[in-house]
């Protein structure tokens, strides 16, 4: 598929989009505490960024057309509540309840005036042990080095192979199963965007694309499975996985980040 490059008035729109994200960020870091439900979570985020005239783009999702041969259901969620061993997708539930010491992923995706804005976070529920911390710590490098990548001519390659040095390099893995995507008026564009590989190989990074950088770092193997519900992803080992990710807009100065 083309990559549709945006314009600089587009990219001011999903800049909008993407501020209302971490604004919803914002609203969340204060609610993540031991003993709120990931329903409660999901609740504030859906009510606040409705109240701003943007819809969750998670909310209903169906993987489309030849992706969804198995007839996955649709996404019940307004986030992604990915806590733990979760890596990503996980279903926010009124049964699961955040205990200190547990790490949860919130990843927001949300359409206003007809532009998608996508990020992920990993916060620490109360103190983390030390172990989580450097978990943490370590996915939010590795998006940062993705970022410092994302510069015309340079190539995606080089935005994956930055990424996986720096992860494997600490003996953590990055899970390869999932990947960044171009975001526009839709929430998966070309190209997409992998976490690992080698310099110098894929496209070539132009002015005008918009993607995100959402490595999902894990504690011990990049292994996945897949639960019964068809969503949640967990660690095919039981140990922790951290996210990070962002949409940036690419420039002849630089990226922009368009979900700070
Ligand atoms: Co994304």
């Amino acid at each position: 598929m083309p990559i549709t490059l945006k314009s600089p008035r587009q990219i001011e729109l999903l800049r909008e989009a993407g501020r209302l994200v971490r604004e919803t960020f914002d609203l969340l870091r204060e609610h993540i505490r031991p003993g709120v439900t990931t329903a409660e979570i999901d609740s504030i985020a859906e009510t606040f960024i409705r109240s701003r005239g943007a819809d969750p783009i998670y909310k209903g999702y169906v993987p489309p057309g030849r992706r969804n041969t198995r007839n996955i259901p649709p996404f019940p969620g307004t986030i992604c509540a990915s806590v733990n061993d979760v890596i990503c997708h996980g279903i926010p539930s009124k049964k699961e309840r955040l205990r200190q010491g547990d790490i949860i992923g919130v990843d927001i995706g949300l359409r206003l005036n007809g532009w998608i804005g996508d990020a992920c976070e990993t916060f620490p529920v109360g103190e983390v042990d030390d172990a989580t911390q450097h978990l943490l710590v370590t996915a939010k490098r590795c998006l940062d080095l993705g970022i410092e990548q994302a510069h015309v001519g340079k190539t995606l390659g080089d935005i994956g192979a930055a990424i996986q040095r720096y992860a494997e390099g600490l003996g953590f893995s990055v899970v390869r199963e999932y990947t960044g995507h171009g975001v526009g008026r839709n929430l998966h564009e070309d190209p997409t965007v992998l976490h690992y590989g080698e310099p110098g190989t894929g496209r070539k990074i132009l002015a005008g694309m918009v993607f995100t950088i959402e490595p999902m770092i894990n504690a011990g193997g990049a292994e996945t499975k897949l639960e019964r519900d068809d969503w949640t992803v967990r660690t095919a080992d039981g140990r922790r996985s951290a996210q990070f990710e962002h949409s940036l807009a690419i420039t002849e100065d630089g990226p922009i980040l368009l979900t700070v």
